[in-house]
């Protein structure tokens, strides 16, 4: 996973000593871990991200505070949204993914739970328009790991492939309820944060952060 910006680049002067040692933890792991398929993962921007939730604690924008990271890799945006306030979950397909994210929140003390398997849910598959470059198997689920449920989470988090985020808004708008946020990184320093209305089929754009 090679995560995109440094602990030391934009902003440095506003990151926290506890949010530089977590981009430091993750970016040292990111060179010599690949996945299962032998791919190397893009991550979010740190710093970004966490401009992005302070903004969004700041303004009281979400109704609750469980997080969920769909596709965590090695836990660097779950441990920024741990950062700010909010109890962290992350959904990770890849076992190596998960044992490191695991051994760096402990090595941080943050609070994180991470389940192994798909954030996906069987039937998730028909709301993809195209061939997935998203994993869509359905042999590790990470739903039955944990008591939470699609439901309950108020606050998403994810980073899709360029040309699939109609994909993970549909997810989103299939099982989100009313009220929960989704922030989604687009590259390029920007991120998206959006609301899903009491209308099943419409999410309102709140902001780019
Ligand atoms: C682009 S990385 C993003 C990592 C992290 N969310 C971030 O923004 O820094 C996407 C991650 O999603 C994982 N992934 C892809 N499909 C998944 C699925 N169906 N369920 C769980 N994780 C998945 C990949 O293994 C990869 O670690």
């Amino acid at each position: 996973m090679t995560y995109t910006g440094s602990a030391h680049s934009m902003s440095e002067f506003k990151l926290s000593p506890e949010l530089l040692k977590l981009i430091d933890a993750v970016n040292n792991r990111s060179a010599e871990l690949t996945g299962d398929d032998g791919d190397k993962c893009i991550g979010s921007q740190l710093p970004t991200v966490n401009r992005a939730f302070e903004e969004i604690q700041r303004r009281g924008l979400p109704a609750g505070n469980q997080f969920c990271d769909w596709g965590s890799g090695l836990g660097g945006v779950c441990g920024v949204a741990a950062l700010n306030g909010f109890k962290s979950l992350g959904i990770e397909f890849h076992h190596q993914f998960v044992v490191a994210a695991r051994e760096i929140a402990e090595a941080q003390n943050l609070p994180i739970t991470y389940c192994e398997g798909t954030f996906f849910v069987p039937g998730d598959e028909t709301l993809s328009d195209k061939h997935s470059r998203m994993i869509m198997t359905y042999d590790k689920l990470a739903w039955e790991q944990t008591e939470l449920s699609h439901q309950d989470i108020d606050v998403v988090f994810s980073y899709p492939w360029p040309g699939e985020e109609g994909f993970t808004d549909r997810v989103f708008l299939r099982h989100a309820k009313p009220g929960t946020l989704l922030v989604t990184f687009h590259g390029c320093d920007q991120l998206l944060v959006q609301r899903k209305t009491e209308d099943q089929n419409h999410l309102e754009v709140i902001d780019w952060m």
